[in-house]
């Protein structure tokens, strides 16, 4: 199968909004891309509707894709998916969506196989908090002493360890994963977290993702990681996990985080970890959490994302 990938290029401080309008608009995730920092040789060009004056020093804009499959088949005169009609009627409904957000769209076709290939170039090891060694299945790496080490592949689900809001997870988890604790990770993606939890001697950890795609890629991560028996992934969200956990962690968007607000922190037996949120949105998420009852104990913060952890009182 083939897939039309649609890059659309927005200002970082527009990003999150239109990520929530691309997931309102059907598509089941986003991957928010590298924020290209403005080459200081060229000339800060004014676009329509950005203020004059310098050029901004922060990454100016960030490019985010969105994925669609095409069938196997070869397009027939009936088969809207797979024409470039519908690449066209895609794209329209996308700019639509956005309103004024997003300043250049571009699609692209993928063959399945470039597919995993175009993720392989761009991931390498990654190492995170004290211990925590994330490598990619098909990379060799010698592990060190107090090394570790999960072995991903995502396939085309999100978490590589490579984003902040996935690594400021991941560095909370390890200080406050005890062993034997449950956890539940909402928006598990491809399954970095739930499995980090275990590997740091959490006892058991449930995922839920929207995204079916993500909840194979993370079944088949667990196995390969040797920790499925502790690990259970299902397609749903906050409201299809019963009880309470130790530990909640949730990596998605801010306006996701304060929709889910009441969920989240009716699961939550001691520690939140809130991830996947634009600095200037802190604030609101922290209120919308304040609002359940919950304290925050610290704030995370990496690129001009952060991460909240709220203990219960
Ligand atoms: C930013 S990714 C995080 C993936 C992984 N947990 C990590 O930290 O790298 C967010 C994930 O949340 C999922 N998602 C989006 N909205 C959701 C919702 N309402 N409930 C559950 N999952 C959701 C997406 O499909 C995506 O896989």
């Amino acid at each position: 199968m083939d897939y039309l990938e649609i890059s659309v290029t927005v200002w970082t401080d527009e990003a999150e909004r239109a990520a929530g309008v691309l997931l309102g608009a059907g598509f089941a995730g986003v991957v928010m891309g590298e924020q290209r920092f403005d080459d200081l040789a060229e000339p800060w060009i004014e676009e329509p509707g950005r203020p004059a004056g310098p050029m901004p020093e922060r990454p100016a804009e960030v490019t985010l894709r969105v994925y669609e499959a095409r069938t196997e088949a070869p397009p027939a005169v009936d088969d809207a998916s797979s024409s470039p009609e519908a690449e066209v009627e895609t794209v329209a409904r996308i700019r639509g969506a956005l309103g004024g957000l997003g300043h250049r769209i571009s699609t692209r076709v993928i063959a399945e196989e470039s597919w995993a290939e175009s993720w392989k170039r761009f991931w390498d090891v990654q190492h995170v908090g004290d211990h925590l060694v994330i490598k990619p299945s098909w990379k060799e790496y010698t592990a060190s002493a107090g090394d570790l080490v999960i072995e991903l592949d995502p396939k085309q689900a999100f978490g590589t360890g490579t984003h902040a809001t996935t690594r400021l997870c991941l560095q909370a988890l390890e200080r406050l994963v005890r062993p034997g604790d449950g956890v539940f990770d909402v928006g598990c993606g491809s399954g970095i977290l739930a499995i980090a939890a275990v590997r740091l001697q959490a006892g058991r950890a449930a995922g839920v993702d929207t995204d079916p795609v993500a909840v194979a890629a993370a079944r088949e991560n667990a196995d390969h990681n040797g920790v499925a028996d502790r690990l259970d992934f299902a397609v749903g969200t906050a409201s299809n996990l019963a009880g309470r956990a130790d530990i909640v962690v949730a990596n998605i968007l801010a306006e996701i985080l304060i929709e889910l607000a009441a969920d989240l922190a009716a699961l939550a037996g001691r520690d939140l970890i809130l991830s996947g949120i634009i600095d200037r949105k802190a604030p609101e998420v922290r209120a919308a959490f304040a609002a359940q009852g919950l304290a925050l104990a610290e704030e995370l913060r990496e690129d001009g994302w952060v991460a909240q952890h709220f203990r219960r009182a």
